[in-house]
């Protein structure tokens, strides 16, 4: 509990929800704030943001100025790779807007991720108001979008199309941890992830083979003439055309002139789209949307280094040596490689390089080429440290699929 102290009495107190009393009142006040329909946001909290993998009631956390509950969030832990605690629900009541009571309550919640031991923090925000906190937009939105019209994919070969139900869970959930290895910043997913918002996943269909299998799925939503498709996954790039078929009928069923697949294009379907006239978006949104901080900045690039040691028994440093220092607003950084082992060390030694962190985010995420960052900076790298920076930081496409996001 942190209190900040008036002239006489403390008030404002920040901590996590104690009584059921102070639950009730924070759930009103964030479906309040949050929800064009109260009692959905209201139900919603008390039942599926209640069960959530991994969800405490300590994660629902207040502001009390002068005793009442003035801010509340909802915070969502889950693993990226790194450990992630996500902010979602930020709210602070009208009356009290506009005298850092939301300042005050993130600033405390991250400090409560720090405790927890928590890596670094992810939120889908809105604009000009995280950045203050270290937040960095990290993650893009991408579209592909085909007419209808121009789709000729003739029958659906060897694969029944149904309903998805809970039973396919497993299956699913199978299917997207396949392909998802390579997508930068993606949740990791349990089947408990799936069944926890199977409302929204309820329209979900699913192409079954000769022995009822389930070869792919997508999960389809009309919006006007257009079929949003928010996820899609297959067994194999075998399933792709029939996939495709599957949801050009589901679009002429409901008149949709213009699919929209919602996924990164470095997916296979994203890439298997290109071979027909379709066009691909990338939206980019700065200092708005999915943002990502650290929380622990030494413990983050500490649980970096296995990732770092995949990259480089691949690359020209397999056995050389090399080191370098990363210099931020949290101190120094030695990372030193040799012969395909990594260490990090707090401290600075040589090939120094000043980054903010929000620029070593961008590193970390991918979400800009570290050749980039770098050219930017006046500094003292050997090629060889510039070649490893380049080398642990490669280009990736940081995304977190639209049903993950909170
Ligand atoms: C956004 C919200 C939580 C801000 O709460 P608040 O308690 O009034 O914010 P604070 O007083 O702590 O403001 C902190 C800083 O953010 C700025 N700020 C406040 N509201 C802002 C907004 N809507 N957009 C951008 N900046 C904002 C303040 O000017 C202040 O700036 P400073 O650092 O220059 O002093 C509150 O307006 C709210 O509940 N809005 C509706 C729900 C919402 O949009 N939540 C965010 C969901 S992602």
């Amino acid at each position: 509990m942190t209190t900040r102290t008036g002239q006489h009495a403390p008030e404002l107190v920040l901590k996590a929800v104690e009584s059921k009393d102070e639950l009730r009142v924070a759930h009103d006040l964030m479906a309040k704030v949050h929800c064009k329909d109260y009692f959905e946001g209201l139900r919603w909290m008390e039942t599926a943001g209640a069960g959530y993998p991994n969800f405490r009631p300590e994660h629902t956390r207040i502001a009390l100025w002068k005793g009442e509950v003035a801010g509340a969030l909802r915070i969502t832990t889950d693993t990226i790779r790194l450990k992630m605690g996500g902010f979602g629900w930020i709210s602070t009541s009208g009356r009290h807007r506009h005298k850092g009571i939301a300042r005050e309550l993130i600033v405390d919640t991250l400090a409560y991720l720090q405790r927890q031991n928590y890596h670094v923090s992810m939120l889908f925000g809105i604009p000009n108001f995280y950045h203050r906190f270290g937040f960095a937009t990290t993650l893009a939105d991408y579209v592909s979008v085909l007419q209808v019209i121009d789709l000729a994919l003739g029958s659906n070969g060897d694969y029944r199309v149904r309903a998805g139900k809970p039973g396919d869970i497993a299956a699913m959930q199978k299917i997207h941890n396949q392909s998802d290895g390579d997508v930068a910043c993606s949740i990791v997913r349990s089947g408990a992830h799936l069944t926890n918002r199977w409302e929204q996943w309820r329209p979900v269909q699913v192409l079954t083979d000769a022995k009822g299998k389930v070869a792919a799925y997508y999960l389809p939503r009309i919006d006007g003439n257009e079929m949003y498709v928010d996820e899609v996954g297959a067994v194999s790039r075998r399933c792709f055309r029939s996939l495709l078929h599957a949801c050009q009928q589901q679009a002429i069923e409901h008149h949709a002139a213009r699919i929209r697949f919602r996924m990164p294009p470095t997916h296979a379907f994203a890439r298997y789209l290109t071979r027909f006239r379709s066009a691909h978006e990338t939206r980019i949104c700065v200092n708005e949307g999915g943002m990502m901080a650290f929380v622990n900045l030494g413990e983050t690039l500490e649980s970096m280094v296995p990732e770092w040691e995949s990259c480089l028994a691949q690359s020209a440093f397999a056995r050389g040596r090399v080191e370098v220092t990363l210099v931020t607003e949290d101190g120094a950084y030695r990372i030193r490689a040799h012969r395909g082992a990594i260490a990090v060390t707090p401290g600075a030694a040589t090939n120094k390089l000043s980054l903010t962190k929000v620029e070593l985010m961008h590193m970390l995420t991918g979400y800009y080429h570290a050749e980039d960052v770098l050219d930017s900076k006046r500094r003292m790298l050997s090629e060889d440290a510039r070649a490893f920076l380049n080398t642990v930081f490669p280009k990736r496409t940081p995304f977190v699929w639209p049903l993950d996001q909170f």
